[in-house]
């Protein structure tokens, strides 16, 4: 039940006690839905939810992040994003008025479906040389949050659970807090949980990464399936994209991991040898999609700058701590290497900097890098794999601009970026494609370097065509992977 404030009382909490209850009162007869957690996922699943004008969605994040909360509230979406769907879902959610963001907990009480979408991070401790050292998972902060629901949710409630969680979660760290506080209110078991992993991807196909795409979903038990079931054939288009239901949570919280384990090991595997092509003086582009043509080997990964973003960073570690400490196993120590393999991918591309310039130290050498997201056309910047090499080249001293198009700050770092009007005509000794958006790609590269005196054009993606090459021929380019250049 929610709380009562005392009349005249003027807490926040009171106002957004207040306006959860006008909020429930105009969207009367609607089920509600709360997302717990508005980041990257929380935020978009809360509009692809309240586009079904059937919920009341309420979007439940923690008071220290008001100024999302307000944003939300007041008709800006938080995420700048290249997605025109998430615009026009949020004008459709604006205009229906079924949605509210807010840090109220009594929100939980309200619910009869609640999506957990909350983050839960591993810390990586870094040795000296980079690699990673060690790793810990601390479930506190996600105990805390699903205490907060079972301590007032609708004894009937329905959990699902998005957020990407070690193996064993549902049922051995979840299960047993509902079954505490559940004891604790008198009350029957009758709550579910499901279990249901997102694929969302954001960029260009953000809401359709979660509305037009295929998900593996599980309950605790039949009926947490079947209602899991029901509830997603609501918001995804499930005839073209069938769902598919595994035998348990630990099985689809497993098949979450191994699927991003799979992808990390598979780019670390490529980095040994984009070595060994450059050294033998191979085009690994080329040899790589003389390889891709064979119909088992489509999925082999090119080279690149790193791995970045929240998931594939991490994901293998969830994994392996799961092993060790939710089943006594041993540590997957083949996806914890993909992991170290990765984290010091950067390193590689700093040597051919280095390398080029043969300098120790970098400080009479100017760089000018475009793109910093840890994504193609996404201002996503958490984890991002130009992190490690702007923080080498700024230890040996480089002078260095930054530029990206998806966002004009470096959260991570504290940082404001140039705009494209700053860096347009100034000179540099480099420019390294950090990202290699479509915006460089498209035009805005090309004219940059029609312009500029000669440099040196480090491309650690191979993102750079042969034309663009050719009509620039006054640089030197640097080509990770292509020991041909
Ligand atoms: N970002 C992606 O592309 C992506 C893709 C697939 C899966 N996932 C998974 O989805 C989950 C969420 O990822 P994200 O990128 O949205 O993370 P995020 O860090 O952007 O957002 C998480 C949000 O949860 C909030 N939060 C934390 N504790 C809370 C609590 N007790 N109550 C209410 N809110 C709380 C945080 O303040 C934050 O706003 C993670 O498990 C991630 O691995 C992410």
């Amino acid at each position: 039940m929610m709380t009562k404030e005392k009349p005249g009382e003027n807490s926040a909490a009171a106002n957004d006690n207040l306006s959860l209850n006008s909020f429930i009162h105009k969207n009367g007869g609607k089920e509600v839905v709360v997302v717990q957690g508005l980041g990257f996922v929380g935020a978009v699943m809360s509009l692809v939810v309240a586009a079904e004008n059937r919920y009341a969605v309420i979007g439940v994040d923690l008071p220290e992040r008001k100024e999302v909360i307000d944003e939300l509230n007041n008709g800006d979406f938080p995420i700048q994003c290249t997605d025109q769907k998430v615009y026009e879902y949020f004008d459709k959610v604006k205009e229906q008025g079924n949605f509210l963001a807010t840090s109220d907990c009594h929100s939980y009480a309200l619910a009869d479906v609640i999506i957990v979408d909350i983050n839960l991070d591993v810390a990586k401790q870094a040795g000296a040389d980079k690699t990673l050292n060690s790793y810990n998972v601390d479930l506190s902060g996600f105990r805390q949050a699903i205490k907060s629901i079972a301590e007032r949710c609708k004894e009937d409630v329905l959990l699902i659970v998005e957020t990407t969680v070690p193996p064993g979660t549902c049922q051995k760290v979840v299960r047993p807090i509902f079954e505490v506080e559940y004891q604790k209110r008198g009350l029957p078991f009758t709550f579910k949980i499901g279990h249901s992993y997102e694929r969302v991807m954001p960029g260009p196909g953000y809401v359709d990464s979660i509305t037009n795409f295929y998900r593996v979903y599980s309950g605790i038990d039949k009926a947490s399936a079947n209602d899991t079931e029901k509830f997603l054939k609501t918001i995804i288009s499930t005839d073209q994209f069938p769902l598919t239901r595994l035998g348990g949570t630990n099985a689809s919280e497993m098949s979450k991991v191994l699927e991003n384990s799979f992808r990390a090991m598979n780019i670390a595997f490529i980095q040994e040898w984009t070595e060994y092509a450059e050294a033998a003086d191979v085009n690994l582009f080329e040899v790589i999609d003389a390889i891709r043509i064979r119909p088992t080997h489509k999925n082999i990964m090119r080279p690149g700058l790193g791995v970045g973003g929240y998931c594939l960073t991490k994901d293998p570690l969830l994994a392996s701590w799961s092993s060790q400490n939710l089943f006594e196993g041993n540590a997957l120590y083949q996806s914890e290497k993909a992991v170290k393999i990765n984290d010091q991918m950067p390193l590689h591309t700093f040597e051919v900097v280095s390398g080029v310039f043969q300098k120790k130290d970098l400080s009479s050498i100017s760089f000018l890098i475009l793109g910093i997201s840890y994504l193609p056309n996404v201002g996503d910047t958490r984890y991002s794999p130009v992190e490690l090499l702007y923080d080498k080249l700024q230890e040996k001293g480089a002078d260095i601009e930054l530029h990206d198009p998806f966002t004009d700050q470096w959260r991570e770092k504290n940082l404001f970026l140039s705009s494209w009007e700053e860096i347009n005509g100034k000179s540099y000794d480099a420019i390294i494609i950090g990202t290699p958006h479509d915006y460089y790609l498209e035009g805005h590269l090309s004219n940059l370097l029609t312009n500029s005196e000669p440099l040196v054009v480090f491309d650690p993606h191979g993102s750079l065509s042969e034309r663009l090459m050719i009509e620039n021929n006054q640089h030197k380019y640097k080509i990770i992977g292509r020991g041909d250049v």
